[in-house]
């Protein structure tokens, strides 16, 4: 976030991690032949490795942050229907679903499997376009509303669980 010391930043480590992810899969989209088996599935196994690792982010993002967040502007008798909201849709197992879609697809006649890259890659750039932006306010919103209502001390220890709980996932 702007003007946000590094070692209070929740959001800036597991967010380049996540934008690597996303740089990854959008190359290797582009660059995958779905008529061929074996680079179909390459892909589709790195898209369930990078979509689970979205879903672990979320989830500390909603246990460690979100929760935090709201229970301390509960404390202060402060409202914001943003906090609670932010992850409340369910596009990463919509994901995960249609790359189930793809293993299935596996089996069938080529132009069913191009067909379906077709439909892959442009989820994946309709995904790319809300979970960038996503992160973003993440960054810009609630990086500051949590420097506004915890200490340093708290968003430096909160830091600190929140990219242990990246590296355990
Ligand atoms: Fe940091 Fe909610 O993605």
């Amino acid at each position: 976030a702007l003007n946000c010391p590094e070692e209070v930043d929740v959001f800036k480590v597991p967010h380049s991690r996540m934008k690597e992810l996303v740089d990854k899969y959008l190359a290797m989209v582009t660059d995958t032949n779905f008529a061929n088996v074996h680079h179909m599935t390459n892909l589709l196994e790195n898209l369930v490795d990078a979509f689970q690792e979205f879903r672990a982010h979320e989830q500390i993002e909603n246990k460690y942050i979100m929760k935090k967040l709201k229970a301390k502007l509960n404390a202060l008798s402060i409202r914001s229907s943003a906090v609670c909201n932010c992850h409340s849709d369910n596009r990463l197992t919509e994901m995960l679903r249609l790359l189930q879609d793809g293993y299935q697809c596996r089996d069938k006649s080529e132009v069913d499997r191009e067909n379906y890259g077709i439909k892959l890659r442009s989820a994946l750039e309709d995904f790319t376009r809300k979970f960038i932006p996503h992160m973003e306010e993440e960054e810009e919103v609630f990086q500051p509303m949590l420097m506004k209502y915890f200490t340093f001390e708290e968003l430096r220890s909160l830091k600190s669980k929140v990219i242990r709980k990246h590296q355990q996932t």
